[in-house]
């Protein structure tokens, strides 16, 4: 089974592949603090200081600020450092020079998953209200399909260029920044590059003002330099652990730990033990976690020992369809895991609710029991395990 994995790349680290690529940007620099901020302004001079957030809408949001000088750079600076912009703390701000601009245009690549295609999205009508401009006006968006072996040339990028109707005076510069984003977009396996806005500038300049990437971390192999890129503090660290290990792990927020073997099967699980969850004052799942086929005793021990040390956890449902990896290996899997767990000096005290169900349920239902462990419930339906299992987390 393959997994998606997505990265979405800050701002300043968006300008700076765009810069690698020959696209045109305005020097910048990135801080962490007023002084820093300062420092940066000291170089660039008049500078736009700009909140870094993996969330649109910074703008409106009171994040993107003008500042005349170093001094100002520095109050900017300090305002929107810390703020937040819909949930996400800002940690960053990105100083760039300013461009007087005259016109804003959007221009983006983007993997069209519905159409198994790439898709080019261009309107003169960008900037900050391209939401609603496609919305409400959506002649004025324009959207070519583009062939993935045929690429944007510069016959493509002139199609697109009149398709979206940018104005005949920047038509030359906004072919050259079509072709050079789309070797940008392949290059870089990216999912999405996207330039809102797109700048004419009072002296008819074409720039990218803003920068917007997603890349495709599935070939994260091929960019040596991609990895730096990854924001580990954003991630969480149960999900860093889990990765480590090589286990699906998704953390969610409620308190059901939840382990099961095949995607479906642990996609269910969380529907059901969120239903039944609503019984007990809205218990919900605390997270995915899929161990796929070979449900090992070091597979299992591994999972639990990452369920387990979520503290939000109160009680752990282990659901499993025994088919390759029969239910008795299983069994043996979840008591071998408690004594590894054990060995290692991390002591299991909170309740497990066992299904069991497939190749061989008796004989693994009869090993759960033998051993007796006072922690282990088993439950033979998928239903009442969960019930238990949200019944247990909400202390009852
Ligand atoms: N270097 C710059 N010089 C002058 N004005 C700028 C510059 N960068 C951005 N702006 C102005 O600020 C507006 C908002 O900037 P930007 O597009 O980066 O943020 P945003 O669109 O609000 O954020 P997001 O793209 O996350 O939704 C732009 O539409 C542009 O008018
Ligand atoms: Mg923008």
């Amino acid at each position: 089974m393959s997994e998606e994995v997505l990265v979405d790349l800050y701002e300043y680290q968006g300008r700076d592949v765009f810069e690698k690529h020959g696209l045109p940007v305005l020097a910048g620099g990135v801080a962490q603090t007023p002084q820093e901020a300062r420092a940066i302004a000291e170089r660039l001079g008049r500078v736009v200081v700009k909140a870094q957030v993996k969330v649109g809408g910074r703008g409106k949001a009171g994040g993107v600020k003008l500042a005349d000088n170093s001094d100002e750079a520095f109050e900017r600076a300090n305002d929107i450092l810390g703020m937040d912009i819909k949930g996400h703390t800002v940690h960053r701000v990105m100083l760039a020079e300013t461009a007087s601009i005259a016109e804003e245009y959007y221009f983006s690549y983007l993997l069209d998953r519905a159409n198994r295609t790439f898709l080019c999205i261009a309107s003169v009508a960008g900037g900050m209200d391209i939401e609603q401009v496609a919305v409400e006006s959506p002649d004025k968006v324009a959207k070519i399909a583009i062939d993935a072996v045929q690429g944007v040339d510069e016959a493509k990028a002139r199609e697109i260029v009149t398709a979206a109707q940018f104005p005949a005076e920047v038509a030359d510069q906004v072919v050259d920044i079509a072709v050079k984003l789309w070797q940008t977009f392949v290059a870089e396996d990216a999912t999405l590059v996207e330039v809102n806005p797109l700048a004419k500038t009072d002296a008819g300049r074409v720039l990218c003002l803003d920068a917007k990437v997603t890349l495709d971390e599935n070939a994260g192999f091929r960019h040596a330099d991609h990895e730096a890129m990854e924001d580990k503090s954003a991630v969480d660290p149960l999900e860093q652990a889990a990765k480590a290990k090589d286990l699906n792990y998704v953390k969610l927020d409620g308190e059901v730990g939840i382990i099961g073997n095949g995607a479906g099967l642990v996609m269910s699980t969380l529907d059901v033990v969120a239903y039944a969850g609503e019984a007990f004052g809205g218990v919900k799942p605390a997270n995915f976690l899929d161990i796929g086929g070979g449900a090992s005793a070091e597979v299992m021990a591994n999972g639990l020992e990452i369920v387990l040390s979520d503290p939000a956890v109160k009680s752990v449902f282990v659901n499993v369809f025994g088919g390759i990896t029969a239910c008795d290996a299983v069994a043996n899997g979840i008591i071998n895991a408690f004594a590894l767990l054990e060995s290692k000096g991390e002591t299991v005290n909170k309740p497990l609710v066992v299904r069991l169900d497939g190749n061989n349920a008796e004989a693994g239902r009869a090993i759960l029991d033998g051993a007796n462990n006072p922690l282990v419930e088993r439950v033979d339906t998928m239903d009442g395990a969960a019930k238990r299992a949200a019944e247990l987390a909400a202390g009852k």
